[in-house]
């Protein structure tokens, strides 16, 4: 008999406690980009309600992190991933949804991220998702490493961002 396989579900960062596998799956899907352990930590203290994790049989298989910014009505996006193994099933479009939507019930009107240049598959996810860019700004980490800072705006009259669906 065939067992149906169990969908991932999404929910937020239940405690501390989950922050060494979250760390882990960090550094599996970002490798030298993944955040140090003090920022993940600190990152959930200011914004545990933000931080999402995909959740399959008790393993945590991607994470999604976007957050109001300085200015009230500017979300930024700050991290997307899933794992290598578990890529291609529309999880990562799931999670980005996900928290978009969560950014506006908060007001957000414009959410902004940046992204390397060359990361052709997210790029071409966030377009499906109503970012387009806006430049490319270079030494963006200090390190050389350029990034293309992308923006979504949001039709304030009906909430939902003018591109969703668009590929
Ligand atoms: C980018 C990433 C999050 C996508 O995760 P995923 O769960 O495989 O993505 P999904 O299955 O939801 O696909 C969403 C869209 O991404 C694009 N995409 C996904 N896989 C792709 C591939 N192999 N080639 C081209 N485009 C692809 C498509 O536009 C796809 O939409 P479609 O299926 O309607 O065509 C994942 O590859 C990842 O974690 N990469 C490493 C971390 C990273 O670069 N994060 C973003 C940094 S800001």
């Amino acid at each position: 008999m065939d067992i149906e396989p169990e969908q991932p579900i999404i929910r937020g960062l239940r405690d501390a406690a989950e922050l060494q596998p979250l760390s882990k799956l960090d550094a599996e899907i970002f490798g030298d980009l993944a955040y140090p352990y003090f920022a993940l930590r600190q990152l959930y203290d200011v914004h545990q309600r933000d931080l999402l994790v995909l959740e399959r049989k008790d393993r945590l298989i991607g994470y999604s992190l976007a957050v109001a910014g300085r200015e009230e009505d500017v979300g930024w996006y700050l991290g997307l991933g899933v794992d290598n193994l578990h890529r291609g099933h529309g999880y990562a479009r799931r999670l980005a949804e996900e928290s978009l939507r969560r950014l506006e019930l908060q007001g957000v009107t414009k959410v902004r991220l940046t992204v390397e240049p060359d990361n052709i598959i997210t790029i071409r996810l966030l377009g499906s998702l109503g970012f387009s860019c806006i430049r490319i700004e270079h030494d963006y980490f200090a390190s050389g490493a350029s990034r293309m800072l992308m923006e979504r705006p949001v039709d304030r009259n009906t909430g939902r961002t003018s591109g969703i669906g668009q590929t």
